[in-house]
């Protein structure tokens, strides 16, 4: 048995793809979120948590900061997926939002590009996404960011790239 672990929380599967190639990468066990309790995290020394970024939420991060709260003397991971570019965006925020002080201090966090299908979104996401476009449109603040949201708006799209999971992998590997 591994003793690294990859769990994810997904609603589309851009988060699923890069826990796989974590996974694979690290010949690690891999888990969705709901197949884990604290009674199986506990056999791994590293704890790799990947959440899809929705509206500025980690998904899964209230279940899996519960987890992290009652745990020492193992090496935490989170990563991200979301359509922001994390070459340009500042993550701390969001970190704030999903994690409390003590729990930062004792992850190790990165982020990746993920992908969007607009056809794919429920009626909910339709709304906000369509409710930030209008946002963005009334905005003077223009950015290469929201600029490529208008440009990608209604579309499919896909940023994932599997290299990007290198500097984890790297990290992670410290641990092994
Ligand atoms: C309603 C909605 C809100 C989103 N909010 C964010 C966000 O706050 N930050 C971000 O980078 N991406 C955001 N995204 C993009 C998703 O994170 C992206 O599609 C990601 O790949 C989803 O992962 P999944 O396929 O694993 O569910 C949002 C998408 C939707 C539909």
């Amino acid at each position: 048995m591994s003793n690294v672990v990859v769990v994810y929380q997904t609603r589309h599967g851009a988060t699923l793809k890069y826990a796989k190639w974590i996974s694979e990468a690290l010949h690690s066990d891999l888990y969705h979120l709901s197949d884990v309790h604290a009674n199986i995290l506990e056999k791994y020394t590293t704890i790799i948590y990947g959440g899809a970024l929705y509206a500025s939420g980690i998904m899964g991060s209230k279940k899996i900061s519960n987890y992290f709260s009652g745990v020492h003397d193992k090496n935490l991971i989170v990563f991200t997926v979301g359509l922001s570019n994390p070459k340009t965006t500042d993550y701390q925020e969001i970190i704030n939002k999903n994690f409390n002080d003590q729990l930062q201090q004792a992850i190790s966090f990165f982020h990746f590009r993920g992908a969007i299908d607009y056809k794919k979104l429920n009626i909910i996401h339709r709304i906000m996404m369509f409710a930030l476009k209008s946002k963005i449109k009334k905005s003077k603040n223009a950015s290469p960011e929201t600029s490529l949201f208008l440009e990608t708006y209604g579309k499919q799209i896909d940023f994932t790239e599997k290299e990007s999971i290198n500097p984890l992998i790297i990290h992670a590997q410290h641990f092994i």
